[in-house]
C-alpha cells in the first residue's frame, strides 16, 4: 500500500515517464550501551521494521529534486555545488550525504560528475526526532541509492561511515557511528554488537521468548539536544585528557571497570569524573547483557537496561524528567524486565522489556500515569527486530 501511494505521489510530483526505483532504510533502537559510540565502547543496537521508504529516478542534468510525504518543504538542489543552508531543513540530511559521496570520489581521484540528479520522494513511518534514528535511516537511505543509480560499488560500511561523516561535517552533530551502522547493517531479528572503535561486529540473536520490545515515545521535543550532545563529546575528551595524564589509553571505553578505579582520582571530580564513570561502566554492562542474552536470562538483560538508565540519569546527565518519568511509571509494572531511555536522550524514547502477557495493561497504565505527571500524550509502538537498508523489487 505505501508503495502504491508513494509511485502515485511521485507521479503527481514528478509526471510519469522512466523507470522508478524503490529503496527502504529501518530506523532503530539500541538496546544498550548509549553515549558509549564516540568513546570507543560497546553498543548493542538492533535496526526496527519502521523506517524511511524511497522511489526514485534518475536524470540526465544535475538537479536533485526532494519531496518528502511527510514534510511540507521541497527542495530542488544543484548538486554540482551543495552547501549546507539551514532553510534548508530536512533536506540538508540527504543533501549532506551526497556532498560526502562526491568528496569521497574526488579524494579518490575519481570524477565526482558521475554522481547525477535524481527525483525522490521519501517517507518515513519512524517519529521524528524521537531518537529512533529518523536522520541516521534518511542519510544511508540517499546514500544507498546514490550508490545503486550511479554504479559507485562501495560497500554498506563505506556508505555508513561516509553518513556519519556527513552528520558531523555538514549537519554539525557529533554523533559516532552507532545509529547508521545499525539502520545499514541491521538483520531481521538479531541484534548487533558493535566494538565502536574498530568497527568489528557480530549478530547475536536477539530471541525474547514471553516478551516483547515497547518503545514509548514520550513526545518530549528534543530542544537544544544537539547542542547538549556535542557538549557530552566535549566533556569526554577533557576526561579522556586527564586520564591520559597517568595511563595510556586511546577511549575512555579503553578501561576496565577495575582500571578505572586506579585512575579515577586523577580526573576532575564532579562533572568529568561523572561523565567518565558512565561510559567505563556502561561498557562493561554492555559486554554483560549480551552474554545473558545469548543465555536467555531475561531477568538480568532487564536489570542492566536499569542501571543503564539510572547511569544516564545521575552520571551522564541526560534523560530529563519526562524519560525518568516514564521509565518510573515502567518499573511499576508487574512484567517488567527492565526499562530505560534510548538513544540520546533529552527527552525521545524509552524502550522497555516486557512480558507480553503485560504487553497491553502497560501501555495502558504506563500511559495514564506519564500524561497525568507530565500533561503530555505518550505512544507505545511494539516493535519487530527488521532488517537493513535494502532495495525493494
Ligand atoms: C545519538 C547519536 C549516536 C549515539 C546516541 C547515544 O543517537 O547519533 O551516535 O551517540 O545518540 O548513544
Amino acid at each position: 500500500m505505501i508503495w502504491q501511494r508513494l509511485t502515485d505521489r511521485f507521479y503527481e510530483e514528478f509526471g510519469r515517464d522512466g523507470q522508478l526505483r524503490r529503496f527502504f532504510t529501518p530506523g532503530r533502537v539500541n538496546l544498550i550501551g548509549e553515549h558509549i559510540d564516540y568513546n570507543g565502547g560497546r553498543v548493542f543496537p538492533c535496526a526496527l521494521d519502521i523506517g524511511t521508504y524511497a522511489v526514485v529516478r534518475p536524470r540526465e542534468d544535475y538537479v536533485v529534486r526532494f519531496v518528502s510525504t511527510n514534510m511540507t518543504f521541497k527542495n530542488e538542489v544543484d548538486i554540482s555545488a551543495i552547501v549546507y543552508d539551514k532553510g534548508d531543513g530536512w533536506t540538508n540530511y540527504p543533501k549532506g550525504t551526497i556532498k560526502m559521496l562526491q568528496d569521497h570520489l574526488t579524494e579518490n581521484g575519481k570524477d565526482a560528475s558521475v554522481i547525477k540528479g535524481m527525483d525522490i520522494i521519501y517517507e518515513g513511518n519512524i517519529p521524528n526526532g524521537s531518537g529512533l534514528s529518523s536522520s541516521a535511516s534518511i542519510e544511508v537511505l540517499t546514500a544507498m541509492i546514490v550508490n545503486e543509480l550511479w554504479d559507485l560499488n562501495l560497500s554498506m560500511i563505506d556508505l555508513v561511515k561516509l553518513c556519519q561523516k556527513g552528520e558531523n561535517t555538514f549537519n554539525g552533530v557529533s554523533s559516532g557511528i552507532m545509529d547508521q551502522f545499525a539502520v545499514g547493517m541491521g538483520k531481521k531479528d538479531f541484534a548487533i554488537s558493535l566494538n565502536t572503535d574498530t568497527l568489528a561486529y557480530d549478530y547475536v540473536p536477539c530471541v525474547l521468548e514471553d516478551a516483547v520490545l515497547i518503545i514509548g515515545n514520550t513526545n518530549k521535543k528534543r530542544g537544544l539536544a544537539d547542542s547538549k550532545y556535542n557538549e557530552r563529546l566535549a566533556e569526554c575528551r577533557a576526561a579522556l585528557a586527564e586520564v591520559q595524564k597517568v595511563k595510556a589509553v586511546n577511549h575512555l571505553c579503553d578501561l576496565s571497570a577495575t582500571e578505572w578505579q586506579e585512575v579515577k582520582q586523577a580526573v576532575s571530580e564532579g562533572i568529568l569524573r561523572n561523565r567518565a564513570e558512565h561510559c567505563v561502566l556502561e561498557n562493561e554492562r554492555v559486554k554483560e547483557a549480551i552474554a545473558v542474552l545469548q543465555k536467555n536470562d531475561l531477568v538480568r538483560f532487564g536489570q542492566l537496561l536499569n542501571a543503564s538508565h539510572d547511569s544516564l540519569r545521575d552520571l551522564y546527565d541526560v534523560t530529563g524528567i519526562e524519560l525518568d518519568t516514564m521509565v518510573e511509571e515502567a518499573r511499576k509494572i508487574n512484567g517488567v524486565y527492565g526499562s530505560r531511555m534510548t538513544g540520546a536522550g533529552f527527552g525521545g524514547c524509552t524502550v522497555s522489556l516486557v512480558k507480553k502477557e503485560a504487553a497491553e495493561h502497560f501501555q495502558k497504565q504506563v500511559g495514564a500515569a506519564y500524561e497525568a505527571k507530565t500533561g503530555l500524550k505518550p505512544e507505545f509502538y511494539l516493535v519487530n527486530i527488521g532488517d537493513g537498508a535494502r532495495e525493494v523489487k
